[in-house]
């Protein structure tokens, strides 16, 4: 019998009005169309014929870290176990948060037994990794607290760094920022004959931001503003601590780098202008290094970074650091931004709007700061070369695809508190005839910002029937105007808020709350006029967008700009690597991106999202089907 409870069902009950107080009399028949919408999910538990080379256990669970000086922090973290297998295969980091390193080899045998001992559900992903659909984490196998997934699978990737984080449905982003991730490393023969640093000179690097109350405790933000724009912290945290120092020797070092932040876009630069050497991105290792003033780092992006301290003074720093860029906000609050910049802080608790922007106010993305230094504490003498040749693969055509001329889109489209892929919020079993992809083809993928044009058209958005009252959305102009008048030296912002609360006004009235929390746009919304009002409103709202699709990397094949957001891309185009194996690419305002992604080897459903959490949660997400 199983023991899984996925969400398709609790969804069911919802949908059906059973809830939980009808789950002691479940009825039979439900039972069994369960078990049969189930087959095929994975095994939930160990499959006896699987020969596993490596065995763990990951257990995820409540605990305490300790972030800031003084009190602990209450956090949600993963922890493993090798059960067989090499001992390295899990890699601890003292005092984090974070879960462990997990280490494998291509071609191992994997299993990974989760146990969700959280008191909500869960489900893992292993993003990055070319993995079966029902091993992939997909939200509808989430398990309730106390239950166990066996998870099988094969190394098919490449070496490369990859990253472990849940995927239940408008959860990611609260588990993932409450502490809820991991980097996988994979190693092959390939990227080991080059002798790269390794050891206590390859360093995994995870970049995250995170906000505190007085009591060290995690702050997280919910508004309309927040899930908008994306939760942003006020401290930016490596490998799970603030402030963080890494003591190195004067040699070459491999930086293992992961953005594992919510919504935070970094542009990553040495403090005394060294070059940034590129080895690697999110798939593994480039052709040959590519050398860059500064590189951007979406959130679910990782870097394979070379640098070498060799020459550099005992006792000296160097710091690396976010550089200043523009465009990653929509306009309208980065000018808002700019505006406020300067001002005194002094803005109490409660504006729940106000604060989220005060959020962004104390650490603007976009603005200059540090991430983390590197104080050199010894002189050695050996050291290594970084090669000019790195890797050698098979690099995709257009005419290599199967549908040329006929793309797959996922258009972008922006709203308050709606975020969309195709004109459609992410709904389980909702697969449009172009997200059918078959089995075993390279497919053309166009990602571009929809703007309520054809392309958002294309996918209407659906129609909820509006049974629940028109819920309207916390955080609008009210605490807005209270927290600017709470404060003379506020006055200059009067006008940004007015601005911004009557955008946001707008919006809770072009939405309403269904009742399972998910953001619907109203109904009508789709019809001539609404469309182009959302048209307009989409050009407002214009930010970006890490777009991740799960299963094998892909290849960017282009990258296009058009409207007047060339200035701003100008701040960022030197940093954004198109070469190599990607899985989550950074489309900017204005920006068109083609992309070749080979669908193989597995059928199924693999999901494909924006990789900002919080535009995940607000159903920036939509699934492929490979039939
Ligand atoms: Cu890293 Cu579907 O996510
Ligand atoms: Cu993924
Ligand atoms: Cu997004």
């Amino acid at each position: 019998m199983s023991h899984s409870f996925p969400s398709s069902r609790r969804r069911f009950m919802q949908l059906t009005g059973l809830g939980m107080a009808g789950a002691a009399s479940f009825p039979s028949w439900l039972d069994a169309m369960e078990m049969k919408s189930s087959k095929g999910r994975g095994a939930v538990k160990a499959d006896p014929s699987f020969k596993a080379d490596v065995e763990l256990d990951l257990v995820a669970r409540s605990s305490q870290a300790q972030i800031l000086p003084g009190k602990p922090t209450g956090v949600f973290s993963y922890s493993a176990k090798v059960m067989t297998g090499p001992k390295d295969s899990v890699i601890e980091i003292p005092g984090s948060y974070l879960g462990p390193l997990l280490q494998f080899r291509t071609g191992q045998k994997v299993r990974i037994q989760f146990k969700n001992e959280l008191p909500e559900e869960s489900i893992v992903h292993w993003h990055g990794l070319h993995v079966p659909a029902e091993q992939d984490g997909h939200p509808s196998d989430s398990i309730l607290p106390g239950e166990v997934r066996v998870y099988e699978f094969e190394i098919k990737n490449r070496a490369g760094l990859h990253i472990y984080h849940p995927h239940s449905h408008e959860r990611t982003a609260t588990q993932v920022y409450y502490g809820l991730a991991g980097g996988i490393l994979i190693r092959d023969a390939e990227e080991e004959k080059l002798g790269l640093p390794a050891g206590e000179f390859e360093l995994p690097l995870v970049i995250q931001d995170r906000r505190f109350d007085e009591n060290n405790q995690l702050v997280y933000g919910r508004t309309l503003h927040d899930r908008t724009l994306g939760f942003a912290g006020n401290r930016v945290l490596v490998n799970g601590k603030s402030d963080p120092v890494f003591d190195v020797s004067t040699r070459a070092y491999r930086l293992r780098v992961m953005n594992g932040s919510n919504s935070r876009i970094y542009k990553l630069a040495w403090s005394d202008g060294t070059a940034i050497s590129v080895l690697g991105v999110d798939g593994g290792l480039l052709e040959s290094p590519e050398i860059r003033p500064y590189v951007m780092l979406a959130p679910g992006e990782r870097l394979d970074l070379w640098m070498d301290f060799t020459g550099r003074g005992l006792g000296s720093e160097l710091v690396l650091k976010s550089l200043a860029f523009k465009g990653a906000l929509p306009k309208m609050h980065e000018a808002m931004m700019a505006k406020m910049s300067g001002m005194a802080h002094g803005v109490g608790e409660g504006g729940g709007m106000m604060g989220g922007m005060m959020g962004h106010h104390e650490l603007p993305i976009g603005s200059e700061y540090a991430i983390a230094r590197f104080r050199i504490t010894r002189v050695i003498s050996e050291n290594t070369r970084m090669p000019t040749q790195l890797s050698r693969y098979r690099t995709y055509r257009l005419s290599d695809t199967a549908n040329p001329d006929h793309p797959i889109p996922i258009g972008v489209s922006e709203g308050p508190g709606s975020m969309l892929l195709n004109g459609r919020p992410y709904a389980f079993d909702d697969i449009q005839p172009f997200e059918r992809v078959p089995l075993n083809t390279l497919q053309l993928v166009e990602i571009s910002h929809a703007h309520g044009g054809h392309e958002a058209s294309q996918g209407k958005a659906s129609q909820t029937d509006a049974k629940e009252g028109h819920e309207m959305e916390a955080g609008s102009s009210s605490g807005m105007n209270q927290g600017a008048s709470a404060d003379p030296g506020m006055k200059g912002m009067q006008h940004g808020g007015g601005m911004m609360s009557g955008m946001m006004g707008n919006m809770s009235g072009m939405k309403h709350e269904a009742s399972d929390g998910k953001a619907q746009p109203l109904s009508g919304m789709d019809h001539g006029g609404g469309m182009g009002m959302m048209g307009g409103m989409g050009m407002m709202m214009s930010m970006a967008h890490p777009i991740h699709l799960h299963g094998q990397q892909f290849q960017v094949l282009s990258r296009s700009l058009s409207g007047d957001d060339a200035g701003d891309y100008e701040t960022v185009k030197e940093g954004l690597i198109t070469s190599g194996f990607k899985d989550t690419v950074l489309l900017m305002p204005g920006e068109k991106i083609r992309l070749i992604k080979p669908f193989e080897d597995f059928r199924g459903r693999f999901m494909y999202h924006c990789h900002n959490l919080e535009h995940e949660d607000l159903g920036m997400m939509r699934e492929f089907e490979i039939l």
